[in-house]
């Protein structure tokens, strides 16, 4: 049975509400201001609260926003008195559910009830539907539900247990570290060491020491023996991240170990046996690389034994807006944000983005909107500019390949006009003084291109 706590400062109210809602199938329990509800809230756990705006002590409106602030999703629905009806608004800014006007009779609450507890009903199923969506497209940390991810997903399964070097090439962002990851914790090395290092972050002159290790006094600095990340790495899998930038001199030395698969630190005269799984990653095109002599031949094919291509965002559309729904709930967890949703014009706009950044770039815009937004649906106004501008038609006509000047001029026309009449609100004469137009072309051109205002 659902639980609704009534909350008025009337007690003849407070008692008729309990009576009439009992008989209805509800369990009941009352307050006299918001300061008591609150208590109540927490040992009674009301599905829904009916309370009255104006008390003495705690109000409606301030018991609404301290719920909110302590996270507590109760809907509320809010009675007020004929006078009081900007305050009922104001309350339903402030997330309250429905109001129903004082005085009324006991079925316009018992209906907002019903009304409630449909969408609380409605709310839950969806929940649950989301659930069970994200449960079918969830690999370790990757989301996907299109055909090509699946395939990788599929061939991680398939491979993770063989010692086969894979590398995974990819856009910028686009989850190759994910895909070294789960490649690592889908194998029977998953209790080992998953040891990650950007050969393009170190300098050429201590990567080396930083693979390989180093004995004490093999150079200046080397005060101590050192375990390289080969040995860190023992018995797990070693990620080597932009392998594309290991420097020609690495190259050789990385070849021999993982050929013999013994490395030997600096300085030192002896070889140590390892047990490494190794994964690459590169955002570069490998083939094109050793082509122009700057990845050496035989490393490559060493490392290219198994290749997975993590297609860019752009081309998977169908996992952005499965990524958008996830971003927004891990963040509403993360960041202490409330955002219900997002507009499906926003979300039409993040659909058509081509990503360039791929799911880091999704990952960052969400973050960024979810922060900056004003109410608790994301909106167009909230994606930031470039979003917006990739949407533009001159763009997309230039995009196209048109070639026609005539064509081509007609769009920009209209883009201009349109934002003209968006600046001046309308406002024909204003717009046509900043187009440098007469005001009769201006009309003339407002028909041709339909536009409405
Ligand atoms: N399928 C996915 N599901 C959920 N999150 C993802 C997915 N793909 C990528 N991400 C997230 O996007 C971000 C970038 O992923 P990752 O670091 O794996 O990309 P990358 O290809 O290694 O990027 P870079 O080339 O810049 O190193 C991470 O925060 C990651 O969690
Ligand atoms: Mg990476």
């Amino acid at each position: 049975m659902p639980r609704v706590l009534v909350v008025d400062d009337e007690e003849n109210l407070r008692l008729l509400l309990r009576t009439y809602l009992k008989r209805h199938g509800y369990v009941v329990e009352v307050a006299d201001n918001g300061e008591s509800a609150l208590a109540l809230v927490e040992t009674f756990g009301p599905d829904f609260i009916v309370t009255d705006v104006r008390m003495p002590r705690m109000g409606g409106l301030d018991l609404l926003t301290t719920l909110k602030a302590k996270g507590i999703e109760t809907t509320v629905i809010v009675m007020s008195a004929y006078g009081n009806v900007d305050l009922a608004i104001e309350a339903m800014k402030a997330g309250a559910y429905d109001y129903v006007q004082k005085p009324f009779k006991n079925e316009e609450v018992l209906l907002a009830l019903r009304k409630a507890e449909e969408r609380e009903s409605l709310r839950r199923e969806n929940r649950a539907l989301r659930q069970e969506v994200l449960r079918d497209n969830v690999f370790e940390d990757m989301l996907s539900r299109g055909a090509a991810m699946r395939e990788i997903f599929r061939t991680i399964d398939k491979v993770a247990d063989y010692k086969t070097t894979a590398l995974i090439t990819g856009e910028s962002g686009v989850g190759k570290e994910l895909v070294a990851r789960a490649l690592h914790r889908r194998s029977n090395r998953r209790e080992g060491p998953f040891v990650a290092v950007n050969c393009g972050a170190i300098p050429e002159t201590l990567l080396e020491s930083e693979l390989f290790g180093h004995k004490q006094g093999a150079f200046t600095d080397a005060t101590a023996d050192r375990k390289g990340l080969f040995e860190q790495a023992d018995r797990g899998t070693l990620f080597l991240d932009e392998i594309g930038e290991l420097p020609l001199s690495l190259q050789v030395k990385l070849l021999r170990s993982l050929q013999d698969e013994r490395i030997r630190r600096i300085g030192d005269n002896k070889d140590i046996q390892i047990d490494v799984r190794i994964t690459a990653a590169t955002h570069r095109d490998l083939g094109a690389e050793v082509k122009a002599g700057r990845f050496r031949e035989d490393l490559y094919y060493r490392i290219n034994v198994l290749h997975i291509h993590v297609p860019p965002l752009r081309e998977r559309r169908e996992d952005t807006t499965l990524l958008i729904d996830h971003f927004i709930t891990r963040n509403n967890a993360r960041l202490g944000t409330a955002i219900r949703g997002i507009s499906p014009g926003a979300r039409r706009l993040l659909v058509e983005y081509p990503w360039p950044g791929n799911v880091r770039e999704l990952e960052n815009t969400i973050e960024r909107a979810m922060v900056l937004a004003d109410g608790e649906t994301l909106v167009e106004a909230d994606l930031p500019e470039r979003i917006h501008q990739a949407r533009d038609p001159i763009r997309l006509q230039l995009a196209s390949g048109e070639l026609s000047v005539k064509k081509t001029t007609r769009v920009i026309e209209e883009m201009l006009i349109r934002r003209a009449l968006g600046q001046t609100r309308g406002n024909r004469t204003k717009a046509a003084a900043l187009l440098e137009l007469s005001h009769r072309a201006l009309l003339y051109k407002i028909k041709d291109y339909q536009i409405d205002l």
